[in-house]
């Protein structure tokens, strides 16, 4: 088997390709709604404290084991992990890096292709003769295919198919063509963020007007920025703070292994993951709060957002929002604030493509063509159906299973691999190994035994979650010989299709029986091509051992 000799260009490349794998649309899209669902200031010590015991260990972690399979010649996780465990078992839990990266780009290309047409119809000024029900209102239209204000039928499949193809053109050309995205998209992003910011910081109450009685943009800040040590005690916050810091650090992938495996054997990484790690937690908690939170705050006032705030406010309601700024600055906000976004999205999307063609060339000798073109197929075909099917929450599912189970799965599995099966002596050599920063030795007992547990916990957590997230009320029911009382939104019962079967049984109304008929439907539908991806990829490895027996 060939050992790969491709490797990034420079220290400043692989930090800003990291860095812009981690920063992604996570950081503006789902930080500030998870920061106000779960009461902003209550949310932000649990996030803090997940970043230090959960999130910089996965980081570690993930570069060294990255770096170690990487020098045996492995550029994606099915064989990263089986050259760190001697159990078959190991190769396939690996699956879990190729899969996830795969059903995540099929949802995640098509949010980011959103990004790509807003700004474009930004730049044209679409939405500046619209009122903010008609802003709200067509991206409803967007969503569901209708035909948009370019005129053109099925605008949003014609932007998906326009932002698979940018992917693919981009990964075709390798490590280097991801790095010269990341050097452009990374201080582009920065940029257009650190203007919305400076708007934001600076309107305070200044749009207080008859139209906007209760605008008030530090009401919106104090909000996110006064601690709540109450939030401690709340189980469900700290899986929102966990769930959080896997999804934006891309922990949990397989993609940060991917990208390390093309590090030099004796490259630093206690310094390099640490500071791409840092400069995701500077975008996410100093940029990704300063935009939406006091800008939406600035106008609509505190009690809008703690109603309203949601995944859509970023396409519904920030380009009415710019339109107050009149017409140049609004195109110019528009512009930045959906072009960050797409750079965000971009360098994220790029590395959900790296494992896949890592893999296939590794193991079946494809080029970085093949491997990016079929890697631009897969997403289109596993990502139709959840445009085609989006009001049935198709996407959702994705979100769910790939997006949150899955990486929690897997950053247990790896971290247990590593701290206890390759051992956490030679593990904790191999983090410091070239190192050029010396991490605090007290690390070395977190990954070993907290980072693990607070996993364990974590999916513990999301598996049996009581009834309206009430534990201790759950706890005492157990304890006086009742039942543990399971919640809708616990993974038990998602399985099941409970809220739903209830809903259909209780409906009188045939519209909404067919609703929901077609949702449950849906929903097993795509669970079932999650399943068959990740059968199919599990098929490829089983392939891939026997030819690297049969050669030996
Ligand atoms: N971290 C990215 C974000 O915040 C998402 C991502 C997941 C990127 C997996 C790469 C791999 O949006």
């Amino acid at each position: 088997m060939d050992v790969q000799k491709e490797q990034w260009g420079s220290r400043l490349g692989l930090i800003l390709a990291m860095a812009g794998n981690s920063v992604g649309l996570g950081n503006f899209l789902r930080f500030p709604v998870q920061a106000v669902q779960n009461g902003g200031g209550t949310f932000i010590i649990p996030y803090l404290i997940c970043f230090v015991l959960m999130g910089l260990p996965l980081l570690w972690i993930e570069w060294s084991m990255g770096r170690f399979g990487g020098r045996k010649g492995h550029h994606s996780t099915p064989f990263i992990l089986g050259s760190m465990g001697k159990a078959s078992l190991w190769k396939y839990l690996g699956v879990f890096g190729i899969f996830t990266n795969l059903a995540v780009a099929a949802y995640y290309c098509y949010i980011e292709s959103w990004t790509l047409s807003y700004a474009l119809h930004s730049l044209m000024g679409t939405f500046q003769s619209l009122s903010q029900s008609e802003i709200a209102q067509y991206f409803n239209t967007y969503v569901l295919m209708g035909t948009s204000f370019l005129g053109i039928p099925n605008e949003a499949l014609l932007f998906f198919i326009i932002c698979i193809l940018i992917n693919t053109f981009i990964l075709s050309k390798g490590l280097s063509g991801i790095e010269k995205v990341a050097k452009i998209g990374m201080p582009l992003l920065i940029l257009f963020g650190i203007f919305l910011a400076i708007r934001g910081l600076t309107l305070g109450t200044s749009a207080a007007s008859a139209e906007f009685p209760l605008a008030n943009a530090w009401d919106g800040l104090n909000y996110l920025w006064t601690p709540d040590y109450s939030s401690l005690y709340s189980p469900k916050v700290w899986l929102a703070a966990a769930g959080q810091i896997f999804f934006t650090l891309s922990v949990g992938m397989g993609t940060i292994h991917c990208y390390a495996a093309y590090l030099d054997s004796k490259d630093d990484i206690a310094l390099n993951s640490t500071s791409a790690g840092f400069t995701n937690e500077f975008v996410e908690v100093v940029l990704g709060s300063l935009i939406v939170i006091p800008i939406a705050a600035g106008y609509f006032g505190l009690d809008w957002i703690i109603e309203n705030m949601s995944f859509g406010t970023a396409f519904q309601t920030m380009p009415f929002l710019f339109n107050q700024w009149g017409t140049v600055l609004a195109a110019f906000a528009g512009v930045f604030w959906f072009g960050l976004l797409f750079f965000a999205g971009i360098t994220s999307s790029l590395a959900m493509g790296t494992p896949w063609i890592g893999f296939m060339r590794d193991e079946f000798g494809w080029s970085a063509n093949k491997g990016a073109y079929s890697f631009g197929f897969l997403t289109f075909c596993l990502g139709l159906p959840c445009i085609l099917f989006y009001q049935y929450g198709f996407f959702d599912q994705y979100d769910y299973w790939a997006g949150t189970v899955s990486l929690v799965v897997f950053a247990l599995a790896e971290t247990i691999l590593f701290s206890w099966f390759f051992g956490i002596g030679p593990g904790w050599k191999e983090i410091n190994l070239g190192a050029d920063m010396k991490i605090p030795g007290f690390f070395k007992w977190v990954i070993k035994y907290v980072t693990p547990a607070l996993l364990v916990a974590v999916f513990l957590g999301a598996l049996i979650t009581p009834e309206g997230n009430l534990w201790i009320e759950a706890f005492s029911s157990l304890l006086n010989g009742g039942i543990w009382p399971l919640d809708n939104n616990s993974l038990i019962l998602q399985i099941s299709n409970t809220k739903l079967l209830e809903d259909l049984a209780g409906s009188t109304d045939p519209g909404r029986t067919d609703f929901l008929e077609k949702q449950i439907f849906y929903t097993n539908m795509a669970r079932l091509v999650l399943l068959s991806l990740f059968l199919f990829i599990c098929t490829l490895v089983f392939i891939a051992h026997k030819k690297r027996k049969n050669a030996n």
